[in-house]
């Protein structure tokens, strides 16, 4: 009998939920399979986010996606919580001490993974100073979807040559964001064991840019096109 038959319904999706144990023992078993990270019969997390887009996405003009019904305005934390364990069993065994992140979207979905993690969650400020002295890391962000430039800083009291760190974001698109967290890692001397993202524009240079660094990228869903009222996912 499939172990989630007499389970409560999933709030998010109105299907049924497993609940840790249950989901870890299907993905144990999966990770046997010879598939990269055991992904791809990984019990389908990655399709929850994907489906929700499509549901309750929205197409802006100029390529934006708008989720803000559930991902970064009104949260649904359910679906984080979802999003966490996936990022958790992608990156099992890779030893995460810290998980970064920059304000604001970042820090709720970053929150919600950390408990899968058990690990404390920093999120990169967009401090409104140029001039910063002192005990921080700072690193200059030219955002070309919000048209802005940030000069972001991390405490140094936080970050050290010590951790592993998993950087997490809502979306991926030029991938400035994510190149300033990294750069940030770096001048702590510390290691960027990956990126997990929530959604990639793929149809963006951002996600490039970081493969071809050498950089893990694990997002959740990754949006191959945006119009016309159609939102094409890459599988
Ligand atoms: P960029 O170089 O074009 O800025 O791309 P990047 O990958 O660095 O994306 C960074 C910011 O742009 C993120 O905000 C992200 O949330 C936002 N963004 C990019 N594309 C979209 C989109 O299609 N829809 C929405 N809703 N946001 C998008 P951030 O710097 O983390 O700031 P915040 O928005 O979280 O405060």
């Amino acid at each position: 009998m499939d172990p989630a038959e007499d389970l409560p319904q999933n709030k998010v999706f109105g299907k049924k939920r497993l609940p840790s144990a249950h989901l870890f023992a299907k993905i144990e078993q999966q990770d046997q399979a010879p598939c990269q990270h055991g992904r791809e019969e990984a019990f389908s997390s990655m399709k929850l986010l994907e489906e929700r887009i499509r549901k309750d996405g929205i197409i802006e003009q100029g390529d934006v996606l708008k989720v803000d019904s559930f991902l970064n305005h009104q949260m649904d934390v359910e679906l984080y919580r979802e999003m966490g364990r996936e990022w958790a069993r992608l990156f099992a065994g890779e030893k995460i001490t810290k998980i970064l992140t920059i304000e604001a979207s970042g820090i709720g979905i970053a929150c919600v993974a950390a408990l899968e993690f058990g690990v404390p969650v920093i999120f990169a400020k967009k401090s409104k100073t140029k001039n910063i002295a002192g005990e921080v890391y700072s690193t200059v962000v030219t955002s070309f979807t919000h048209g802005n430039v940030n000069t972001v800083i991390v405490s140094k009291k936080f970050l050290g040559p010590e951790d592993r760190v998993l950087i997490i974001d809502d979306f991926l698109a030029n991938g400035a964001a994510m190149l300033g967290l990294i750069d940030i890692v770096h001048q702590a001397g510390a290691e960027v064991v990956g990126c997990g993202i929530a959604i990639e524009k793929a149809f963006q240079p951002g996600g490039a840019r970081l493969r071809e660094m050498g950089m893990r990228v694990e997002s959740l869903a990754r949006v191959s096109k945006l119009g016309d009222g159609v939102i094409e996912f890459i599988d």
